[in-house]
């Protein structure tokens, strides 16, 4: 079986999708878009069989809208739980890298919660609302470390904003957080917390810190 370098075990591309030319522009600007992935995470191979079934669900979705540029833009949602270093963020770049090799067209951005908030800070000259449209747009979202931050009315305010939009048009959605499941509704508040219950998939990713001391 032909095995695709971004997944584990699998091959991703919609070799169904209806125009060949366009699934390889769309391949193409897919790689493009790894120039954004940060460098530690720009060789991440997606090795979580529930987080590849996942984007395999997405593709799917996205194939059998039948459009003639096929693009990942509905779909479920997946919120990825898990202590420090066990492989949330590697995971999900994995996902995105697999998601803009698959030959559907995939928009999608990625942020810290901590960063989006430090983003959206009112700044002289700066249209917040402008700053905050691609994170509300883009077909997939990774919203890295939801909750780690020290939660504000502000920050709630930004989450469920997000997190509404999303749940309302029903936009793929990664989020990480390293909150227990238990505390999520303490940590995020019940609205959004209810809200990432109906639209997201929940996997909890088990073991150790996977980062390794360097060599002193
Ligand atoms: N499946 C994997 N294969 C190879 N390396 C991995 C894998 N998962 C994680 N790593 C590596 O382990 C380290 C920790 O992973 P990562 O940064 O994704 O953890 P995290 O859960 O996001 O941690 P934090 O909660 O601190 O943000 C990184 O160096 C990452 O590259
Ligand atoms: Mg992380």
């Amino acid at each position: 079986m032909t095995t695709d370098p971004t997944i584990t075990g699998a091959f991703l591309a919609a070799t169904d999708a209806p125009d060949p030319f366009q699934r390889e522009q769309s391949i193409d600007a897919g790689r493009r878009s790894w120039d954004r992935i940060p460098a530690h995470y720009r060789g991440a191979v997606l090795d979580h069989p529930d987080a590849q079934e996942w984007v395999r669900s997405l593709v799917a979705a996205g194939l059998s809208r039948g459009a003639m540029v096929p693009r990942i833009s509905r779909g479920p949602s997946l919120l990825l739980i898990g202590s420090t270093g066990t492989g949330k963020t590697h995971t999900a770049y994995g996902a995105i890298r697999a998601l803009t090799s698959s030959g559907l067209s995939c928009s999608w951005e990625a942020i810290t919660a901590a960063d989006l908030y430090g983003r959206l800070r009112p700044r002289h000259r700066v249209d917040s609302e402008v700053e905050f449209e691609p994170f509300l747009r883009c077909g997939v979202l990774v919203l890295d470390d939801l909750g780690a931050a020290k939660g504000s009315e502000w920050n709630e305010e930004i989450n469920y904003r997000l997190i509404n939009h999303r749940y309302e048009h029903e936009q793929p959605t990664l989020i990480t957080s390293n909150v227990p499941p238990k505390d999520l509704a303490s940590a995020l508040g019940e609205r959004v917390s209810s809200r990432l219950r109906e639209m997201a998939q929940r996997v909890v990713l088990r073991g150790g810190d996977r980062r390794k001391a360097g060599a002193a």
